[in-house]
């Protein structure tokens, strides 16, 4: 059982990221997510994951502002939506975000989805990203088993992470597998399943077993397996509940019992019908 857990992985490239962060997916209302961002700081999140389509950078960028963290204490992540791939609007939207978080690098700059026509040209022009020292680390988001093949036979750099959806109910261990064999790192999104499993029996028994909420327990199945995961809250409560689970572990037989909950049950489109 692994009962305590660094709270940092170290990437194929050496850089440290941290393994539990604010996912931030919400339109929302004004400020919402500016406030989210510097509740998230203050509770102790310190990785923080946006991407162009969310339409919130600006205010991921004030609430870190409003934080007063140094830049170097972060760990930012966001990602070219698909309608800018292909090699130079990559670059251009790279500039755009940066602007947007009012930063001048990023930690982790993610391909949003494997879009067949122009995803090659956007690998390119994230790997000109990387040498020119632009950002700190380079991945890729809703690339399954074929797309990574697909990639690892053009990229002079191998991805650094994979950010895909995963929790009990969509449990997926030949990705996993296939990515820890690459020295990619797996990063799970939706880890909450936006709420819609958190009545299950199997997750409510386990929870109850060590004190804790579904949601508290979802988030720890992530990490136990090794798993970034970035759970979305904006409400302060929730921010910080789902930041403290780092004094209790789910036991291997426990585990066990929650991949089984494995349906295939997903919140966002399936990237291999993409
Ligand atoms: N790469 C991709 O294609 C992709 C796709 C989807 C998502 N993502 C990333 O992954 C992040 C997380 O995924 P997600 O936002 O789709 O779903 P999620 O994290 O599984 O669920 C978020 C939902 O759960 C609620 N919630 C959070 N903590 C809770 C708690 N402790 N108790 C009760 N309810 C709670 C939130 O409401 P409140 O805010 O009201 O608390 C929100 O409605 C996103 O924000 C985004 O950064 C990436």
């Amino acid at each position: 059982m692994n009962q305590s857990l660094e709270k940092n992985i170290v990437l194929n490239n050496g850089i440290e990221m941290p393994i539990l962060g604010l996912g931030i997916y919400a339109p929302g209302e004004k400020n919402e997510v500016r406030r989210a961002v510097n509740w998230a700081i203050e509770a102790g999140y310190r990785l923080i994951d946006t991407a162009s389509v969310y339409k919130n950078e600006e205010e991921v960028g004030q609430g870190i502002k409003d934080s007063g963290i140094s830049r170097d204490e972060l760990f930012i992540t966001s990602k070219v939506w698909d309608d800018q791939q292909g090699y130079e609007s990559t670059l251009r939207a790279f500039e755009q975000s940066l602007e947007r978080l009012q930063t001048d690098y990023l930690d982790l700059y993610l391909v949003h989805w494997p879009v067949s026509e122009t995803r090659r040209e956007t690998w390119l022009a994230l790997e000109k990203l990387y040498s020119d020292k632009r950002v700190r680390a380079i991945g890729v988001s809703n690339y399954y088993e074929s797309h990574l093949d697909e990639l690892l036979g053009y990229a002079s750099v191998t991805p650094a992470v994979n950010q895909f959806e995963q929790s009990p109910f969509l449990y997926l261990p030949d990705l996993l597998s296939y990515c820890k064999e690459k020295g990619i790192q797996p990063e799970g999104y939706a880890p909450l399943v936006r709420g819609l499993q958190h009545k299950n029996s199997v997750l409510m028994a386990v929870a109850e077993n060590h004190g804790k909420s579904t949601y508290q327990v979802l988030i720890r199945w992530a990490l136990q397996h090794g798993i970034v995961t970035i759970p979305k809250s904006t409400n302060q409560e929730r921010i910080k509940a789902n930041f403290d689970v780092w004094d209790f572990a789910i036991t291997d037989a426990e585990m066990d019992q929650l991949n089984k909950l494995d349906a295939g049950i997903r919140v966002a489109n399936d990237p291999r019908d993409y």
